[in-house]
């Protein structure tokens, strides 16, 4: 039997941190496979699989920019990928070529791993932000039986990312957060505000329930303005780190056939990665 060979699919790739991840994975169980950068152009997406039986690929990931377009190549996407509207994730089963997300299970996993049992008697959760991150956290949240309220600069946006949700969802814009944040048992920032680089979060968490959980998905700096005040409050915080470990997950144990672990050291060793690339992270 060949080695199985996986892809990480985007253009531009170079900068992905998955081939790092998959990579001490794939040492860390002494499997003899791969887990490749492939930078393929749009224009390049259906020759890329016109070719894919043929290259021997095993599946892999999806990125920027083709998360949506690759949907047309496939035989097949699960639930979660249809509710999203994004594969990140592509394997092979019965001879068919699936796609999947797992997006929401690496927001979901990593707020269980950082801050357990957040969700003792929680039922209310404000989320910042109606992109792609807020889909998968609005997804994840609603599927763990939260009610959920978007907030958003855009309030249409939200408007309509919680109509497409249902399940009781509501959309609102930037300037209902400090009333809805007296009942909410977690906020969320899922906007690129508080990024190295990027204005930062203006959110006043004295009206925030005392015993929420505060969770960025920015992870550079790991400890954005937000969570560094959350903190200060007494509030339990969870940095975005980890939502990149958490969704690799499944995906290693489609292509590999292993469930892997996140462990302390790995994250460490992406926190070292990004300070040494990061000036200021
Ligand atoms: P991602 O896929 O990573 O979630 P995205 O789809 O570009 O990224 O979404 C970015 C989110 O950050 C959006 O909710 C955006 O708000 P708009 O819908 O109004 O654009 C939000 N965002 C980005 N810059 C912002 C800013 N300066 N102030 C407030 N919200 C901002």
């Amino acid at each position: 039997m060949t080695a199985p060979r996986a892809f990480v699919l985007g253009h531009p790739i170079a900068h992905s941190r998955s081939p790092m991840l998959h990579g001490y994975w794939l040492e860390r169980y002494g499997i003899a496979g791969s887990y490749e950068p492939v930078d393929v152009a749009p224009a390049d997406l259906g020759a890329f699989f016109g070719s894919f039986r043929e290259t021997g690929w095993t599946g892999g990931n999806v990125t920027v920019p083709h998360k949506l377009a690759v949907i047309g190549h496939l035989d097949r996407i699960d639930a979660a990928a249809a509710k999203l509207g994004a594969v990140n994730t592509i394997w092979r089963e019965d001879g068919q070529l699936i796609g999947g997300n797992t997006d929401w299970l690496g927001f979901i996993g990593n707020l269980d791993e950082l801050a357990p049992g957040w969700d003792r008697e929680a039922g209310r959760a404000v989320v910042l932000g109606a992109g792609g991150a807020a889909r998968a956290a609005a997804y994840a949240l609603g599927e763990r039986g939260l009610s959920v309220a978007l907030c958003n600069r855009t309030a249409s946006t939200a408007e309509e990312l919680a109509a497409h949700f249902g399940g009781g969802m509501t959309g609102h814009p930037m300037d209902a957060v400090a009333g809805l944040l007296a009942e909410a048992d977690l906020l969320v920032n899922t906007t690129s505000l508080g990024m190295l680089g990027k204005p930062p979060l203006d959110v006043d968490l004295s009206s925030l329930k005392p015993g929420a959980t505060v969770y960025d998905v920015v992870y550079v700096p790991l400890e954005t303005g937000l969570l560094k005040a959350a903190r200060a409050r007494g509030h339990r915080t969870v940095d975005g780190l980890g939502m990149l470990l958490h969704q690799a997950v499944d995906g290693f144990r489609h292509w590999f056939g292993q469930t892997p672990e996140v462990t302390r050291e790995l994250r460490s060793l992406l926190i070292d990665d990004i300070r040494a690339k990061t000036p200021g992270a």
